[in-house]
């Protein structure tokens, strides 16, 4: 096994280990992949100010998000289809969340249920939610949600419509995978994946298979969302979900800052900037250019929570730095998960960390809760245009 030193060395292994619609599907954007390329790159345009001679002992990552504890301020994302990564690879990266001490989000359409992971782990996660037309499909889900003892639901409002993914339309992406002569070329090439696969019976979507009425075969993910999610969608009908839920409330899918003021006004405890990972809306500005407008739109009123371009600690530090109280990991977890199971999702986990940690550290902070704008160096029109 060779010496893994960054996220990008596990990306590597799962790239290699899981059959290609399942890597294509993490690894997409929608259309030209624009937004989801800066997600990434606006990272960089935020320089860090090197500090000496400040007193480094004695440090720490720990925080708090929507009040409670993590061991640093890193949430694993909700990521569909992780058990199409590694067999039970909700279970696998919920355990590897709880034993960090960071929060896992379980999504709508995992393969593993809500029931499973639960029964698999003795901490409770945070369930995500799709907003469905079938009202009583999304009770049940909100009461699943707390027999399961759910300690958060993460809303998510920006996926209305599936954005358009090229690979997953050009691999006919479904869950398990169809068996084609294409499919089955690549699938050849996966053995441990395919025995490892064939020991689980977790192959469908868990929460939606016997749960949602007239779905019979929902493997096909661009089909289920066309004819199930709510295009009708609006705040009216959010804040009915707010009644169905009465635990912490997260809104996931924010970029635009009067978006932001509309989710304070539902009585969310927190949002998450996020653009879907560049998965929806090509175009859109990058999460960490849309953070600043909306901190200054509701950041005293409301806990912001960043998702989509986080792939080290540093991004994670810089977040923090412009006012975040947390961020969310997809793709870098579903690597090191693709790539070495459990302990893939730990290593992802010890690399954050360590690199956070390290990079505080060399900004002066001993402390996480102390870093603020004042360790960046953010270069000018970096969020013009964009105040509420
Ligand atoms: C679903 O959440 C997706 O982005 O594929």
């Amino acid at each position: 096994m060779p010496v893994i030193t960054c996220v990008e060395d596990l990306k590597k292994i799962h790239e290699r280990r899981v059959p290609r619609m399942f890597y294509d599907y993490a690894e997409s954007g929608s259309w030209t992949e624009q937004t989801f390329r800066e997600n990434t790159s606006d990272f960089q345009k935020l320089h860090l100010r090197q500090r000496v001679a400040v007193d480094m002992t004695g440090r720490s990552t720990a925080t708090q998000m929507i009040g409670q504890d993590v061991a640093m301020p890193v949430a694993l994302a909700p990521v569909g289809l992780t058990g199409m990564q590694s067999a039970d690879g909700e279970i696998k990266a919920a355990r590897a969340a709880a034993n960090f001490g960071v929060p896992y989000t379980l999504s709508t359409m995992s393969i593993c249920s809500i029931e499973d992971v639960a029964e698999n782990t003795n901490k409770p996660f945070w369930m995500q939610v799709y907003t469905l037309k079938d009202d009583d499909f999304m009770q049940r889900l909100f009461d699943r949600a707390k027999d399961a003892k759910c300690s958060a639901a993460v809303i998510t409002v920006d996926l209305q419509l599936l954005g358009q993914r090229h690979k997953d339309l050009k691999n006919g992406l479904s869950a398990p995978p169809k068996l084609t002569l294409k499919s089955m070329a690549n699938l050849a090439t996966k053995v441990p994946w395919g025995l490892e696969m064939l020991g689980t019976k977790r192959r469908f979507f868990g929460n939606i298979v016997g749960h949602a009425k007239g779905v019979n075969d929902p493997s096909s993910l661009s089909e289920w969302t066309a004819k199930s999610f709510d295009q009708a969608l609006d705040w009216d009908r959010i804040r009915e979900f707010r009644k169905m839920w009465d635990g912490p409330l997260i809104i996931k899918g924010i970029i635009d800052a009067r978006d932001a003021l509309e989710a304070l006004n539902v009585g969310a405890d927190a949002i998450i900037v996020s653009n879907h990972g560049g998965r929806q809306l090509d175009g859109a500005l990058s999460a960490i250019r849309a953070l600043p407008a909306i901190m200054d739109a509701v950041g005293d009123k409301i806990e912001v929570h960043l998702d989509s371009g986080i792939r080290s600690g540093q991004d994670v530090l810089k977040a923090i730095a412009l006012g975040a109280k947390g961020t969310y990991i997809g793709r870098a977890y579903i690597y090191g998960l693709g790539a070495m199971g459990e302990a893939g999702v730990t290593k992802t986990l010890e690399l954050m960390k360590n690199e956070l940690d390290l990079s505080m550290a060399l900004c002066g902070h001993q402390d996480i809760n102390t870093v603020n704008k004042d360790i960046l160096m953010i270069p000018k029109g970096f969020s013009d245009g964009w105040e509420a």
